[in-house]
């Protein structure tokens, strides 16, 4: 193992420059323009695998963007891991925000950050995450210290909700067999508060229409009769929530996991700091749900948000004009075990009752995510937790996750197995925001962590 550390400190400057060059290309799934780009990504990744001493690598075409395997199988008898990651990024918008180009990495020092980060769309969430599992492979290899088997699955469309890889993963249940998952897509709390990420929230997502009038009406000859759409999807937004900031759709708190006091009291123990908290993000207070903290607000509650609205006249100046049109981007983040689907025919249901009148509503559901939890009580946690230990000189903390990574729940259904979320970013990288960031601290004690898991995991599966 010292041999493979010794490896990774010769060679941190080549793993930095390679990082560079995969965030140099553009590689958003969401926006058809880029799909070039997208490839040109899973090319590079493939290309690095290969490098690193994989076989059977290769690009497997789907109907979207193409997914990268590769594997090194040392002995049939020794435990696989799968790792997965992903190679796709947000878009960089707002771009006029970025103080550097979003595909132009650049090393700048933050408070956070005193040794340094990268900034670029995709830093952190995930190619710099991904990257480093590409990284401690190739130290590995190059040591012969590889100590059990390897998979790889990096996919180009985990923000586009991995709908191809659901389909890799079913259709290829038997080449993908594994005894683990691994990724690092999550964060940990603090640079000197190890934490390992054992919840993720499912995701509801709709789009809604509202419709009044025909068409654009001058709003002084037919204001005060005709019903605004805007105003109406405002008024049904507001009604979706009460004063206690709980959600009011008939039967969405119904299937919601009640977490123990013990448990809940637990959570509550990772540092957390309220005016901290409200600094950072230059707000003079928060606004959760009653009778819970943040952290939980955060983690084992779920929510409602708009994502976008628009309608009406935006441009410059006064249009005096009752709109035709409103439309809202709307999410919901699910916790166990509120099911994506059944939560998206309540949200149907009860936003077509209450539109008022003179008003039609259209609801465009989006593919969800299921929640997923992971026990502590597992050899690949305490694996996990052994090798930050190790790496950080501290215990982790297992910690639920407000972010959803859909696909993990299926790994379980599919493959039958737990996945490890041993994420490296920090939750103030500004992942899907303008100036996107990731630590090189953060970046290196990945690479250095990763083949610790890879020996305990084998050690605690093997004994
Ligand atoms: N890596 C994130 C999820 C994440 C971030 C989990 C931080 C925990 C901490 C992932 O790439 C992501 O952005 N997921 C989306 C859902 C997806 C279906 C677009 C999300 O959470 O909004
Ligand atoms: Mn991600
Ligand atoms: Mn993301």
């Amino acid at each position: 193992m010292q041999a493979v550390q010794k490896y990774i400190s010769a060679n941190k400057d080549r793993f930095l420059e390679e990082l560079k060059e995969l965030l140099r290309i553009p590689s958003v799934s969401a926006d058809s323009a880029y799909a070039g780009d997208v490839r040109k990504a899973g090319e590079y990744v493939l290309a690095k695998l290969k490098e690193a001493g994989a076989d059977n690598a290769e690009l497997f075409e789907t109907a979207g963007h193409p997914i990268v395997y590769g594997e090194k199988m040392v002995d049939p008898s020794l435990p696989t891991i799968l790792v997965y990651g992903h190679y796709d990024v947000q878009p960089p918008d707002p771009i006029e925000l970025w103080d550097s180009p979003p595909f132009d990495p650049v090393i700048k020092k933050t408070r956070l950050h005193p040794d340094g980060a990268i900034f670029a769309r995709g830093a952190c969430d995930d190619k710099g995450q991904m990257y480093m599992h590409l990284k401690s492979f190739e130290a590995m290899m190059a040591e012969s210290a590889l100590p059990c088997n390897v998979k790889f699955m990096i996919e180009g469309e985990e923000e586009v909700g991995s709908e191809n890889l659901e389909i890799f993963c079913k259709e290829n249940a038997e080449k993908l067999a594994c005894d683990v998952v691994l990724l690092s897509d999550t964060s940990v709390i603090a640079n000197d508060v190890p934490s390992i990420t054992v919840g993720l929230r499912g995701l509801c997502y709709v789009e809604v229409e509202v419709t009044g009038p025909n068409i654009d009406l001058h709003s002084g000859v037919y204001g005060g009769a005709v019903s605004n759409p805007i105003n109406a999807l405002c008024e049904m937004i507001d009604s979706m929530m009460d004063e206690n900031r709980h959600i009011t759709i008939p039967g969405f708190y119904d299937d919601v996991e009640v977490v123990s006091i013990e448990d809940r009291a637990k959570m509550n123990e990772a540092p957390f700091s309220l005016d901290y908290y409200k600094k950072e993000l230059k707000v003079d207070d928060v606004r959760g749900e009653k009778g819970y903290t943040v952290l939980e607000q955060t983690s084992i509650r779920p929510t409602m948000d708009v994502n976008g609205i628009w309608g009406g006249y935006i441009g410059e100046g006064a249009k005096t004009v009752l709109p035709s049109k409103a439309f809202a981007k709307i999410s919901m983040r699910l916790v166990p075990n509120q099911h994506p689907d059944k939560i998206t025919q309540l949200f149907v249901d009860h936003f077509t009752s209450i539109a008022p009148a003179g008003v039609k509503v259209e609801v465009r559901p989006h593919h969800g995510g299921h929640p997923a939890v992971t026990p502590t009580d597992t050899s690949e946690y305490q694996a996990a937790h052994m090798a930050m230990e190790q790496t950080y000189g501290k215990e982790p903390i297992p910690q639920r996750s407000g972010g959803s990574i859909p696909i993990v729940a299926l790994f379980e259904e599919v493959f039958g197995v737990k996945s490890v979320m041993m994420g490296f970013g920090l939750d103030s990288d500004a992942i899907h925001s303008p100036n996107e960031h990731y630590g090189l601290f953060n970046y290196y004690k990945g690479i250095e962590t990763i083949p610790y898991f890879y020996k305990h995991y084998t050690d605690l599966k093997t004994k």
